[in-house]
């Protein structure tokens, strides 16, 4: 048989989905399962949306639509970018793509040759490790642990940026610790990109109606007008308006970039369907009353979440401020046993807290962070309060018996 191209090597199927399948299967087997583990919004779109799709259909073509997305879409997408504080961008800025993934690797395959080098801090969404290392690009982690907040500094950015990477890669809020960097904060890491007019800047802000306690959003462009020209703003559909099966994605930069995008999409997608067009028009320019309340319903459940978590001794959890993810450190575990298995690590700890309490989370390590694990939150409410009980009563009956033992066997 001949060969696999060896990039598809480097592509790893996503641990999130490991657990998600273990998951499924428990639940098929009549498990009463608790699933924390998938990062879906768990709520549907208005009914304009989809009475949109009903209007479209009679019109439909049954055509290619293009590559960059329909005139209508593209307007109503830099009317979305004017809303969240992004002004002056243009159609010439924008385009879609079937999701802000695909956008990001086309993205990153516009910006990046093989052994050019991203930053991005740790802990990351799984995918930026993953596209990158499809595409041979040279990893540069930039650690922000639980002491940090989560949060890359300026002087962190400020020495990533010295070793010039081609791409800094940058998500708020963050998948997976739901952190939310402030105005100040923005307005801090924007002066030392100013400083380092080499590198490309992504900007992942699909999460950006989802910020919680009045903190708001903030971009980078904001501050400094002039990093527009090197600055990728990615936003999506899928969290915002509960669309995640939609697929629709879609960013605005600097207009030669943008093009660039344009031309790898008439390669890889051609074009959204345009019955998808019509339901992202919809959900874009229709009413936002649910996104809206989507946002406080979510801050109240980061509250109930943080508020179990912090109950348990040792647990640490930085306040989330965004998104739908709690990102507790669970290290206080590790050394430790539940019902005769070792905890060394987050991955033993995630799976025995599936097969003993049948609540599904995904390990820290899948992004970068093996003290933590990732929460995902938009279950239904009793269901949330059933997991995180299942949490503390298996913290709760954790033993030292393995320490023991293995105290015993050095003694
Ligand atoms: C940080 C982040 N970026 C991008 C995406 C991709 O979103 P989409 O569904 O638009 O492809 C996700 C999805 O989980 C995400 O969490």
């Amino acid at each position: 048989m001949p060969r696999l191209a060896a990039r598809t090597g480097r592509a790893k199927p996503s641990a999130i989905m490991v657990i998600a399948d273990k998951a499924r299967q428990l639940k098929a087997e009549g498990k009463d399962v608790v699933n924390f583990s998938i990062g879906v919004p768990n709520f549907l779109p208005g009914d304009h949306v989809y009475q949109a799709v009903r209007d479209w259909m009679p019109h439909d073509s049954g055509g290619y639509g293009t590559n960059r997305g329909a005139p209508a879409l593209l307007d109503a997408i830099v009317a979305h970018f004017r809303e969240s504080g992004l002004d002056g961008y243009t159609r010439a800025n924008v385009t879609v793509g079937i999701g802000a993934k695909q956008v990001l690797y086309n993205l990153c395959e516009a910006l990046l040759d093989e052994g050019d080098g991203i930053a991005f801090a740790t802990p990351y969404w799984t995918s930026y490790v993953d596209i990158a290392e499809i595409l041979g690009a040279k990893i540069d982690l930039l650690p922000c642990p639980p002491e940090q907040n989560y949060k890359l500094t300026p002087a962190q950015l400020d020495r990533a940026l010295a070793r010039r990477p081609r791409v800094f890669l940058f998500n708020n809020p963050s998948n997976p610790t739901g952190m939310v960097y402030t105005r100040d904060e923005i307005a801090a890491l924007a002066e030392v990109l100013a400083k380092h007019p080499d590198t490309w800047i992504i900007t992942d802000d699909i999460y950006n109606r989802l910020v919680f306690d009045g903190i708001g959003y903030h971009n980078f462009v904001q501050f400094r007008p002039e990093l527009r020209e090197r600055t990728f703003i990615m936003d999506s559909l899928s969290k915002t308006y509960g669309m995640p099966g939609w697929r629709v994605g879609f960013v605005a930069g600097p207009e030669a970039g943008v093009k660039a995008l344009v031309t790898l999409n008439s390669n890889h997608i051609t074009c959204l369907p345009e019955i998808t067009e019509a339901a992202a028009l919809a959900a874009l320019t229709g009413p936002q009353d649910i996104p809206q309340a989507k946002g406080v319903e979510f801050s109240k459940r980061r509250d109930e979440v943080v508020n179990a978590l912090l109950k348990i001794p040792g647990v640490k959890c930085p306040r989330p401020q965004g998104a739908f993810y709690a990102f507790p450190d669970i290290s206080v575990a590790f050394g430790k046993s539940h019902n005769g298995k070792p905890i060394e690590n987050d991955i033993d700890f995630c799976k025995a807290l599936l097969e003993d309490k049948f609540v599904a989370t995904v390990p820290g390590s899948a992004f970068g962070e093996p003290r933590s694990l990732r929460i995902s939150y938009t279950c239904p409410p009793d269901q949330l309060q059933k997991g995180l009980a299942r949490i503390q009563s298996f913290f709760a009956e954790l033993s030292d018996e393995r320490v023991e033992r293995v105290r015993a066997a050095g003694a």
